[in-house]
């Protein structure tokens, strides 16, 4: 278990003062000058000593991702931050953009340092209404008290931090979709390459990192990168914050280190499964998208990306959505199967098209009313979905679906089986 001493996030349930006084008192802009004084490489040696996998869902080295940013260049750089967060089940950096809105901005400023940024653009999620407004009066705090805009903190650096609403779009949280969303245009991801480090923002070199990943990036850096990584297991290193949601006694985000037992992350914060463990059915262990893992595997399993990878799942956004043995599995995909297509945005046929016919043969798959060999054929069409669209939201359409059929097929066999012998009564 995480000890107090190294939790990151202090503030997470918002009972401290989130503006500027509080922030200062719990250690945010603290030494910030020296730490830009530093220089660039030595920022971005930190972070990737400190072993930092990007907190929005893919989990890429960040300290590398910002060593792809250009060292020079006539053209401006930018910052954009990810804070569009519409993954179900996730919501942490809703928190940290509600409660602790200074360690984003002076991660925003540290982080734009590292790659030779001159802005930094915080897409914020639409429905994200109070928290928009908190930060954009932490942003405006610390402009007053000359910590960015001209000659940032007195280091001789200039920054700028934009806050920017979107209108409350799935894909919009997709990178390449966000860039066209700031730019004005409709939200559908652009192809890659070229990448942005590249071609980012307006044309220019950009660097896409999710709120949590730029939050925790002072505190690295004043406690330096082997601290972080000292937490948690190799190439899994640090804390994370956790959102845990569904059938638990106490749902809570927690900030825990890497690599904790699913079963203590659970008991430890969430009060416990509802009825107690032997009543799970099973866990969504990273956002929606990510596969589900029945009892037996959540009874071992640790929470870091390399653990959940090896029994077929993902840390994802870290999102553990608990379901209980009142629950529907079956009908629960279903849900998720609808929400990608409602997401889709529909640029890809194997997205746009496939979606809808997973939503509707699931549909079909709640009531039994489907042959065996269909699940076989539903299975089949995720192939054809997965790795077949310019972004990731068909793999993430995709995926809960293979989830459910690795592990529950016997339950649709059931469902199959039963409708048919009622259907032969009726015809009876
Ligand atoms: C459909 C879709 C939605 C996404 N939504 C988010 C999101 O809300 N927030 C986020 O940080 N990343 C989201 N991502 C991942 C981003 O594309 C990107 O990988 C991430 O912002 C990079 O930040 P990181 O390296 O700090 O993790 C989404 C990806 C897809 C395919």
């Amino acid at each position: 278990m995480l000890a107090d001493k190294d939790r990151i996030f202090t503030n997470l349930y918002g009972q401290h003062d989130w503006k500027l006084a509080g922030a200062r008192a719990r250690g945010d802009w603290d030494g910030t000058k020296e730490l830009i004084l530093k220089g660039r490489d030595w920022i971005v040696n930190e972070v990737k000593a400190s072993g930092l996998r990007g907190r929005g869902g893919a989990g890429f080295p960040t300290g590398l991702k910002w060593s792809f940013m250009p060292k020079t260049s006539e053209r401006p750089c930018y910052l954009v931050i990810n804070a569009d967060e519409s993954e179900p089940g996730t919501c942490k950096d809703r928190d940290i953009l509600r409660h602790d809105p200074h360690k984003l901005i002076e991660g925003a400023l540290l982080a734009g340092v590292g790659m030779n940024a001159c802005a930094a653009y915080i897409y914020v999620r639409g429905e994200f209404y109070n928290e928009g407004l908190h930060l954009q009066a932490a942003v405006d705090e610390a402009y007053a008290a000359g910590l960015i805009g001209k000659n940032a903190c007195g280091s001789g650096y200039d920054y700028d931090v934009f806050v920017h609403r979107g209108a409350g779009a799935y894909i919009c949280g997709e990178e390449m979709a966000l860039l066209e969303s700031l730019e004005g245009r409709k939200g559908q991801p652009r192809l890659k390459p070229p990448f942005p480090a590249g071609m980012g923002l307006y044309g220019c070199p950009t660097t896409v990192n999710n709120v949590e990943s730029i939050a925790v990036a002072p505190t690295i850096l004043r406690r330096g990168g082997a601290w972080f990584a000292g937490i948690g297991r190799p190439k899994n290193e640090g804390t994370k914050v956790f959102c845990i949601s569904g059938h638990v006694e106490k749902p809570c985000n927690v900030e825990e280190a890497m690599g904790i037992p699913l079963k203590e992350l659970i008991e430890k914060h969430a009060g416990g499964v509802r009825g107690g463990w032997d009543n799970l059915l099973a866990i969504i262990p990273g956002g929606a998208s990510v596969p589900l893992l029945p009892k037996e595997i959540c009874d071992t399993v640790l929470m870091d990306f390399d653990a959940l990878r090896e029994v077929k799942s993902g840390l994802g956004t870290a999102a553990v959505i608990v379901m209980d043995k009142s629950t529907d599995v079956v009908k629960a995909i279903a849900r998720l199967s609808y929400f990608y297509k409602h997401e889709s945005c529909g640029q890809c046929t194997p997205c746009r098209e496939g979606t809808g016919w997973l939503w509707r043969v699931m549909e079909r798959m709640v009531k039994g009313n489907a042959t065996v060999a269909e699940i076989d054929m539903l299975l089949e069409v995720t192939y054809e979905i997965e790795g077949h669209t310019i972004c990731a939201l068909g793999d993430a359409a995709a995926w809960p679906v293979q989830g459910l059929i690795r592990h529950f097929r016997p339950e649709m066999e059931r469902r199959i089986a039963e409708y048919r012998k009622d259907a032969a009564v009726r015809v009876a």
